[in-house]
C-alpha cells in the first residue's frame, strides 16, 4: 500500500493542468483553463480546468475531480495505479505502508516487479536492435518497410527485433545482473541441461510487445520472417505470473482512448490487423490474439464502451466459431456488429489499400447487427430446406436468449419475427425454452452483476421526486446547504443573539446546527455521508469543505463537491471577467440565513404531506392515533405559517431573505 505521506505528498506536488494538458489541448480562460472534452466529441469546449482549486469539470459528461481522478477516468487506472502514474511524472519516490501485507505477499510483489521490469528490459533490448543494430536493421526494420509500416508507428507499438544468435538476450540479462531463476520464469530465456548459458525463446523474429491496460509490457507475441520454416508463424510468451493471455487484448492500451471517445471498440483478429487499422488512423481497435475471446477481455472491452463491431476476413474458415463470442458478448451485456470484409480482404489488407475516410464509412455501413449476420452466414447454400431453417431460427433465438436486458430481448424477437414472417408468440416459447437450456450458463454473470451493482446515492427514487412536490422541494434546499458548506464553508459569518450582542460562526458551523436542531433525516445518502465526515472533522478541530472532499474516492461524492465548486453558469462570468461579486462576505452571509429558513419551511411542509398521508391510514383503525396526528399536523401548520411570513423573495439580491421585523 502507497503510504499515507507519499499520496499527500503527490496531491500536493502534482498540477491538475499540466497532467489534463497531456490530453488536452487547454486554452486560458480568465482564472481557469478551458479545453475539448477527451470523453465527448464535440466542438465547443465544455472542458474546464480551475488551477485554483486544483479541480477539472466536464460539462458535457458531467464528470469531475482530482488531476488523480482525471488520470483514473482517461487510463481507467485504478487509484493506486493513478498514484504509481502521477508520482512516476513528478519524480516523487513511492513510500510503501507494507505493514498489513504479510511476508509471502511481499515476495509474490516484488517478483512481479522484477517480472515487469525484465519485460521492459527485453522491450528495450528487442527496439534497440531493430533500430540500431545492423541485423536488425537489415532484416527486422526492412520486413516492417516491406509491409508498408511508417516509422511513427511501429515506434507508437514498440515493435523490434530478436536477433539470430542463440542467447543473444539471454547473455545482455544476465551480464547486467537480473538472475537465471527471473529469466526463467519470464518465460523469455530457457536454460537446458546441456546448454547452461542459456537460450533465447525469441530468435530472428519480429517482435510485438503485449502490453498491460496500462502500458506494462507483459510479454510478447513473435513472428517468423521466414516463410518456408515448420514452426508456426507466431510464437508467444507463455503464462507467467504477469501474463496470462486470457485477461488481455492487443492494443488495447494504444487504442483505449479512442474506443472510449467513439464509444465502439473494433475486434480483429490479429496484431497486424490493430496496427494496419492504426496507421490508417482508426484507432479504436484491439485484438484477441488468435485465442477466443473471454468473458475477462469483455470486461476489460467493457470498462470503456458497450459497444463491439466484429471484423471478420472475407474468407475466414472460423466464422461459425465466432458465434460463441457473440452469445458471451450478449451475456455481457455488449451490443454488437459484425462486418465481414470482402473476399480475399481482411482488416489489415483492406485499410492498406483504401483511404481512412471509406474504411470508416465502410464499416459504419457494411456492418450488421448479430441477427442478420447469423441469418446471412446460417441461411446460406440451404435451399428451401424447411428443418434447416428451423434450426437456423432455433440458433438466433438461442442467442437472443443470451441477451440480459428484458427489453432489448424483446426488441431483438420482434426484429426475428419480421425477418422470418414468424408469429412472436412462438418465437416467445422457443425463447423460453432456449433459456431454461442456458439459464446454467449465464447464471454466475447475473449473479456477479447483483455484486457488483453500484450503489445508488439518492435514498429516494426518481420517479417519487417528480410526483411529490414537497420531496422535490426539500431535496432541492438539501442539496443547496450542502453545496453551501462545501462552497464556502470556511467562511465566518457575523450574527446577533437575541439580546443583539454579536457572535461569529462558520458557514459549516451555521448549517450543522440547523440540521442538529430540526434533527433532520437526510434524503440522500451522499449528504449524510458529507455531513457525517463535516462533523468528525470539527471533533478534530478541522473545517472539512469542499477541498476534503475533493479527494474522496467515492465518485458520486467527489462529482458533487466539484459541482458545487465550478457551477455552470458562474464559471462563465468567473472565466470572461475574473471578478467576485461585491460585498462577497455579505451575500453569502444573506444567502445562507435565507436558504436555511427556506429548508425548514420546506421541510416542515414535507413533514405535514408525510404525516396527513399517515393519518389516513389510522382514520379507522385507531382513533387515539388519529387525533394525536391531526394535533400533530395543526403544530406544523403554524410553523410553516410563521416561516412563511419570516422568509422573503429579494429580487435585488436575487435570493430568499429573512423579512425584517
Ligand atoms: P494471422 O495469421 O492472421 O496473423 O493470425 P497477423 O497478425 O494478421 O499477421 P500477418 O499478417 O500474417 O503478419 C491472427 C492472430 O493469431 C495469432 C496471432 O495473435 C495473430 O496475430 N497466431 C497466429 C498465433 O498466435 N500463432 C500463429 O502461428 C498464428
Ligand atoms: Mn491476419
Amino acid at each position: 500500500m502507497i503510504s499515507k505521506q507519499t499520496i499527500d505528498k503527490i496531491f500536493s506536488t502534482i498540477r491538475v493542468e499540466e497532467i489534463v494538458g497531456e490530453y488536452v489541448q487547454l486554452k486560458r480562460a480568465g482564472s481557469n483553463f478551458k479545453g475539448l472534452s477527451p470523453f465527448h466529441e464535440e466542438k465547443t469546449p465544455s472542458f474546464v480546468v480551475s488551477a485554483s482549486k486544483q479541480i477539472w469539470k466536464d460539462f458535457s459528461t458531467g464528470k469531475g475531480g482530482t488531476a488523480i481522478s482525471f488520470l483514473m477516468e482517461i487510463e481507467n487506472f485504478t487509484y493506486p495505479e493513478a498514484l504509481r502514474h502521477a508520482a512516476k511524472k513528478y519524480g516523487i519516490e513511492i513510500e510503501e505502508d507494507q505493514k498489513d501485507f504479510s511476508e509471502e505477499a511481499k515476495m509474490a510483489q516484488s517478483e512481479r516487479d522484477q517480472l515487469y521490469k525484465i519485460h521492459e528490459v527485453a522491450n528495450d533490448f528487442f527496439q534497440n536492435f531493430l533500430w540500431e543494430v545492423e541485423e536488425g536493421k537489415n532484416i527486422g526494420l526492412s520486413y516492417f518497410k516491406e509491409r508498408e509500416l511508417r516509422d511513427d508507428i511501429i515506434k507508437k507499438f514498440q515493435l523490434g527485433y530478436s536477433p539470430e544468435k542463440k542467447n543473444a538476450f539471454t547473455e545482455y540479462a544476465l551480464e547486467k545482473g537480473y538472475s537465471k531463476d527471473l529469466l526463467e520464469k519470464s518465460g523469455l530465456s530457457i536454460f537446458p541441461e546441456n546448454s547452461p548459458s542459456g537460450i533465447d525463446r525469441f530468435r530472428e523474429r519480429v517482435m510485438f510487445p503485449i502490453h498491460s491496460f496500462s502500458g506494462r509490457v507483459l510479454g510478447f507475441g513473435a513472428r517468423i520472417l521466414r516463410n518456408n520454416v515448420k514452426t508456426a508463424k507466431y510464437l508467444n510468451s507463455p503464462e507467467t505470473e504477469i501474463y496470462h493471455k486470457s485477461n488481455v487484448l492487443y492494443g488495447l492500451n494504444q487504442s483505449k482512448q479512442a474506443i472510449s471517445r467513439k464509444n465502439v471498440c473494433l475486434l480483429v483478429e490479429g496484431y497486424m490487423d490493430v496496427i494496419s487499422l492504426h496507421m490508417s488512423g482508426i484507432e479504436n481497435v484491439v485484438a484477441s490474439s488468435g485465442t477466443s475471446l473471454t468473458t475477462e477481455q469483455i470486461k476489460l472491452i467493457k470498462r470503456l464502451t458497450e459497444n463491439v463491431t466484429i471484423l471478420f476476413d472475407g474468407d475466414n474458415a472460423g466464422i461459425k466459431a465466432s458465434f460463441r463470442s457473440i452469445d458471451m458478448l450478449l451475456t455481457e451485456g455488449m451490443n454488437i456488429r459484425v462486418l465481414l470484409f470482402p473476399d480475399g480482404d481482411d482488416p489489415d489488407s483492406f485499410a492498406r489499400k483504401h483511404p481512412q475516410e471509406y474504411v470508416e464509412k465502410f464499416i459504419e455501413n457494411e456492418a450488421m447487427d448479430f441477427i442478420d449476420f447469423k441469418a446471412e452466414i446460417l441461411l446460406k447454400n440451404i435451399g428451401d430446406d424447411p428443418i434447416k431453417k428451423a434450426e437456423a431460427i432455433r440458433d438466433i433465438v438461442k442467442s437472443v436468449s443470451f441477451v440480459q436486458n428484458a427489453l432489448k430481448r424483446e426488441v431483438y424477437l420482434k426484429q426475428v419475427s419480421g425477418k422470418f414472417g414468424l408469429s412472436e408468440q412462438s418465437l416467445f416459447n422457443e425463447l423460453n425454452v432456449q433459456k431454461q437450456i442456458t439459464q446454467g450458463q449465464t447464471h454466475h454473470v447475473q449473479q456477479q452483476q447483483k455484486e457488483t451493482a453500484p450503489v445508488k446515492m439518492d435514498v429516494v427514487p426518481l420517479d417519487e421526486e417528480k410526483s411529490d412536490p414537497f420531496l422535490f422541494e426539500v431535496l432541492f434546499m438539501e442539496n443547496k446547504l450542502i453545496d453551501h458548506m462545501l462552497m464556502f464553508g470556511d467562511i465566518v459569518l457575523k450574527r446577533k443573539n437575541e439580546s443583539e450582542e454579536e457572535y461569529q460562526i462558520t458557514v459549516i458551523e451555521e448549517i450543522l446546527y440547523h440540521f442538529d436542531e430540526e434533527e433532520y433525516r437526510f434524503l440522500v445518502k451522499g449528504n449524510e455521508i458529507i455531513i457525517g465526515h463535516v462533523k468528525e472533522g470539527i471533533q478534530n478541530e478541522e473545517l472539512r469543505s469542499g477541498n476534503f472532499f475533493i479527494t474522496f474516492m467515492d465518485e458520486e461524492i467527489t462529482t458533487k463537491v466539484v459541482d458545487a465548486l465550478l457551477p455552470a453558469n458562474e464559471l462563465e462570468n468567473w472565466a470572461s471577467r475574473n471578478i467576485f461579486p461585491p460585498n462577497y462576505g455579505d451575500k453569502i452571509a444573506d444567502q445562507v440565513k435565507g436558504d436555511i429558513l427556506l429548508h425548514k419551511y420546506r421541510y416542515i411542509d414535507y413533514l405535514i404531506a408525510e404525516t396527513a398521508r399517515e393519518l389516513d391510514h389510522y382514520r379507522d383503525s385507531d382513533q387515539t392515533k388519529y387525533f394525536e396526528l391531526v394535533q400533530k399536523i395543526m403544530l406544523m401548520k403554524q410553523a410553516s405559517i410563521k416561516l412563511s411570513q419570516m422568509i422573503e423573495y429579494s429580487p435585488i439580491k436575487g435570493i430568499y431573505v429573512n423579512r425584517k421585523r
